[in-house]
């Protein structure tokens, strides 16, 4: 999920060709759109709310009449949404950034922006002093587009990086990018005020508010009549959504949201992320349990499992406060999954209390952990306060021991599943074969079966599991759901 994997590759043999050899203008080959509209190819990286952003920004180029392409040398205008989570994901959008300029070697006309978290954290150094880039956008500035671009286009530099107290981008209708049709992300806050010290995103997203929640429900309805099945609602901290409806001066919380959005229709299934711990409420936990179509799955990032450590990481939550958390949901809702992220090597972590972090991940019982090793990033609590001490090896080796113990997990988790029936809807074609379905039940896990005539994307099915591995469980169409 917060893996930094470009969204296409979208490079063709000959523009690689081009970029290796460094002499291609002949080689290189534009196809221009044939009603006349300029085209823009994006790239997104990091979390979900960066994915779910470049679909605002698409929206908004449309009315400037750009149109999204998936191949870069079609493109006038080349867009790279950023994230700045850890000095890696940086690293990669740098590499990406060099690959572009070369690409501008062949055709001078395009031009090349920069949005995103690394734009707000770099601001102009990236225009400025590096030059790698015509246009330098901020998370809450993608209004202004038409302006920078138009700037950009006369042959200037430009650049907006101002955050922003109330921009929700609420009424704007995403264009959705990379769709399989059945299921959308909808972003439902914006910004974070946690200061979790190791964290950037309190400074390249701003402050926490929440988006009128009528619009969060247009747009799962709207979904739901294309013919989506799914969403998830996004926020760095969802549970702390607050929405006061300017009309009654009532207040919608996010278990108010989650009770809207379930009653869309029984058929669209509910997903949200990130939950923080500190503020996932019983009545959240209630409301998930009394409606089946809000999935029975939380991502509730743990952090480290020593109660120093999340102190020194200011997460406001100790071990033992968690772990209740933990007993709360499952007495609630026996059978939710729940997953979560862990940080390895965190500055003066111990061993024993490393040791903390594997007995807390045995505790939860977690399908699944997104794990990283500490990455120090300027500006933040931590760079300015504590030492980023834990050797890198010491770091990997523990990273090491959290991720071949979550491989375990995972796989007894999965293997508890061999011999159930559960509902799925079905996404599409497996990644491996298009004679095999892929879905999700509602703990999240990836379900594969083969495809059975008068079955489509879309639809709910009944599928039961007879093979598990720690990523997938295997199955066939027992009967339609
Ligand atoms: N809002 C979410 C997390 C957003 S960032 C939450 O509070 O849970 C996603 C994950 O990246 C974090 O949960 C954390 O595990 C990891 N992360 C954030 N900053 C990091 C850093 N400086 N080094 C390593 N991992 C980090
Ligand atoms: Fe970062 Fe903490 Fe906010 Fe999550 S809750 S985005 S980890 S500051
Ligand atoms: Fe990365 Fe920004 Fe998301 S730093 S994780 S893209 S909020």
């Amino acid at each position: 999920m917060y893996d930094s994997n470009p969204t296409i590759e979208g490079l063709s043999a000959d523009s690689k060709t081009i970029l290796e050899s460094r002499q291609g203008e002949a080689l290189f080959h534009k196809t221009v759109n044939p009603d006349g509209k300029k085209q823009f190819y994006i790239e997104s990286y990091g979390c979900q709310m960066n994915f779910s952003d470049s679909e605002i920004v698409a929206s908004i180029l449309s009315e400037i009449n750009y149109v999204p392409t998936r191949i870069m040398e079609d493109a006038d205008l080349i867009l790279v949404n950023t994230c700045s989570i850890r000095e890696k994901a940086e690293d990669t959008v740098r590499k990406r950034l060099n690959l572009f300029n070369l690409l501008k070697d062949a055709n001078p006309e395009l031009k090349v922006g920069v949005l995103g978290c690394m734009a707000e954290r770099m601001k102009k150094t990236l225009l400025e002093e590096e030059k790698l880039v015509d246009m330098v956008v901020g998370p809450d500035a993608y209004r202004d587009l038409p302006t920078l671009i138009g700037a950009v286009e006369e042959g200037e530099r430009s650049i907006n990086v101002l955050l922003s107290r109330e921009e929700t981008y609420a009424d704007i209708n995403p264009v959705r990018l990379e769709t399989d049709g059945v299921t959308a992300f909808i972003s439902i806050m914006r910004g974070c005020d946690n200061m979790c010290s190791f964290c950037v995103v309190p400074f390249t997203r701003g402050r926490e508010r929440s988006r009128d929640a009528f619009s969060i429900v247009a747009e799962a309805s709207e979904l739901f009549e294309k013919g989506f099945r799914e969403v998830t609602l996004l926020g760095q901290n969802v549970d702390s959504y607050k929405w006061k409806n300017p009309e009654t001066n009532l207040t919608v919380t996010f278990a108010n949201l989650l009770e809207m959005v379930a009653k869309v229709h029984p058929d669209l299934r509910i997903r949200f992320s990130t939950s923080h711990p500190k503020d996932i409420t019983d009545e959240v936990l209630f409301t998930m349990a009394k409606y089946e179509n809000i999935c029975k799955y939380i991502h509730l990032p743990v952090q480290s499992g020593n109660s120093r450590i999340l102190e020194l990481m200011n997460r406001t939550y100790d071990r033992e406060w968690y772990m209740g958390k933990i007993d709360r949901i499952n007495e609630i809702m026996p059978d939710c999954a729940i997953s979560s992220d862990v940080i390895a090597g965190f500055c003066s972590e111990t061993e024993e209390e490393h040791q903390d972090t594997l007995s807390i991940m045995e505790y939860a019982n977690y399908c699944y952990s997104y794990t990283f090793f500490y990455s120090e990033r300027p500006g933040t609590p931590a760079a300015k306060k504590l030492k980023d001490d834990v050797p890198e090896e010491v770091k990997k080796r523990r990273l090491g021991e959290i991720q071949r113990l979550q491989n375990h997990l995972s796989l007894q988790h999965n293997l508890k599943d061999v011999g159930m029936t559960f509902k799925v809807l079905i996404e599409g074609d497996s990644r491996k074969s298009d004679k095999d379905f892929k879905g999700r039940n509602t703990q999240n896990k990836v379900l594969v079966f083969p495809k059975v005539e008068g079955y489509k994307k879309g639809d709910y099915v009944m599928v039961e599991v007879s093979e598990a591995n720690k990523a997938t469980l295997k199955g066939k169409i027992v009967s339609r759901a």
